[in-house]
């Protein structure tokens, strides 16, 4: 049986890498790339590092509004589901790249697999949150990393094709975790080009969202609160606020911040596991600082991953200097937490694949039909 994988952006890569290995011990796997993520650092660092096998299609399709990307994404996938008449899609989280796969998908009746199902914000003016409540509602089999994003799916009618497996963020980070070498992780690259070493003692902080970089004022609260800390701190940048940070850091005359070129994920998981405290916007950041047992605050105004923010081990900030400063200055107790799985969702991602395409194809096609 045959299912094409679509993904397009650094996320996915980290996610496909770990269910990959297990999925085509099982099954054929056609991989496409949307094109979404296109830089060396964004996307070929993670194929190289995490042996993920090369893509059989690169869609070539990056930027532009979200219509337009989206929409040039959903005609070059059907051109692909239409040559490669694949038994099921398999999609993760909830991208532009997600999303155009699901509506090609859907609109072929072929059956939409969903990973990272079910997760709610509760806002429709966040993209991502509209890709996932779309991609689900056009998906066949949702796969949840936590019993929120279950409960998140009932509420919204979606019961019996919804299951719990863990988060295969948390597979990766565990498995990487024993690989990541410190000859592997020794410079970075600032955003001039040049080599800068890594500090013993750092903060690890990455903030690329529209809503916190893509304007000075937000953006100079949050490195204003850091370069105020005791240690330096680490900030890969998203290429597309490469200019912004570049010049405030400049007119701001900041010496505490090492700003510089998005790393590959296995300098990621290091930095992660050896930082004080970590500062992001990112939703796997936020849950890998809790795989790591890290202080984390997010700088968002909605919470994204539930699980994590018990004990305060997460906690959500404002993009402002004195309310970051307040909460990373709080004390924490760190109890083991499973809320994740146990580094083997990607066997049940499998094993529920397997389950409703091979051994229950025939219940599943009358569902598809109805
Ligand atoms: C996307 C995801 C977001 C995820 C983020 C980072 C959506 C709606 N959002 O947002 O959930 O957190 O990826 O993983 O899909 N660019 C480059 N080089 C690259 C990639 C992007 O220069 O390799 C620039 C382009 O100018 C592009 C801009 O960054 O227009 C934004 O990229 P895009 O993929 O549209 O959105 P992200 O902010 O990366
Ligand atoms: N990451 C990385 N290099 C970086 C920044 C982040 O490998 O320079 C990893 C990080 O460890 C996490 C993932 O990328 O696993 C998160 O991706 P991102 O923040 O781009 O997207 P989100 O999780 O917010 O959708």
């Amino acid at each position: 049986m045959k299912i094409v994988t679509v993904v397009g952006a650094r996320p996915q890569f980290i996610k496909a890498a770990v269910v990959s290995r297990e999925l085509r011990k099982e099954f054929e796997e056609i991989l496409v790339h949307t094109g979404q993520h296109y830089d060396y650092n964004m996307s070929e660092v993670f194929f190289e590092e995490l042996d993920i096998p090369k893509p059989d299609y690169n869609l070539g399709i990056s930027g532009g509004t979200h219509g337009k990307m989206t929409g040039e994404m959903l005609i070059e996938i059907e051109k692909v589901l239409l040559k490669e008449s694949p038994d099921a899609v398999l999609l993760y989280g909830d991208t532009n790249s997600t999303l155009a796969g699901a509506l090609a998908a859907v609109k072929l009746h072929i059956p939409v697999i969903h990973v990272e199902a079910g997760n709610r914000l509760g806002t429709k003016n966040n993209p991502e949150e509209v890709n996932r409540i779309l991609t689900d509602h056009a998906s066949s089999l949702h796969l949840c990393c936590t019993d929120s994003a279950k409960e998140y799916l009932s509420k919204e009618g979606i019961t019996d094709t919804a299951y719990v497996v863990g988060d295969p963020m948390y597979d990766a980070f565990k498995f990487y975790s024993n690989k990541v070498k410190h000859e592997a992780t020794e410079t970075l690259i600032s955003l001039c080009g040049e080599k800068m070493e890594i500090p013993e003692k750092f903060y690890y902080m990455t903030c690329h969202r529209e809503e916190n970089a893509g304007k000075d004022e937000t953006l100079i609260e949050i490195l204003s609160a850091m370069e105020s800390l005791d240690s330096k701190t680490i900030y890969p940048v998203h290429p597309r606020n490469t200019g912004r940070v570049k010049r405030i850091i400049e007119e701001k005359g900041y010496k505490n911040i090492i700003a510089c070129k998005p790393v590959g994920y296995l300098m990621s998981v290091y930095l992660v596991n050896h930082a004080e405290k970590i500062v992001t916007d990112s939703g796997g950041l936020q849950r890998e600082a809790f795989f790591a047992e890290k202080q984390c605050i997010t700088v968002f105004d909605y919470v994204v991953w539930p699980e994590t923010m018990i004990d305060d081990r997460n906690q959500l900030s404002k993009p402002c200097r004195e309310e970051i400063l307040n909460k990373l200055e709080k004390k924490q107790t760190v109890h083991e937490n499973h809320a994740f799985g146990d580094g083997n969702s990607c066997k049940k991602i499998v094993k529920h694949i397997i389950n409703i395409l091979k051994n229950e194809e025939k219940r599943y096609e009358r569902k598809i039909a109805q």
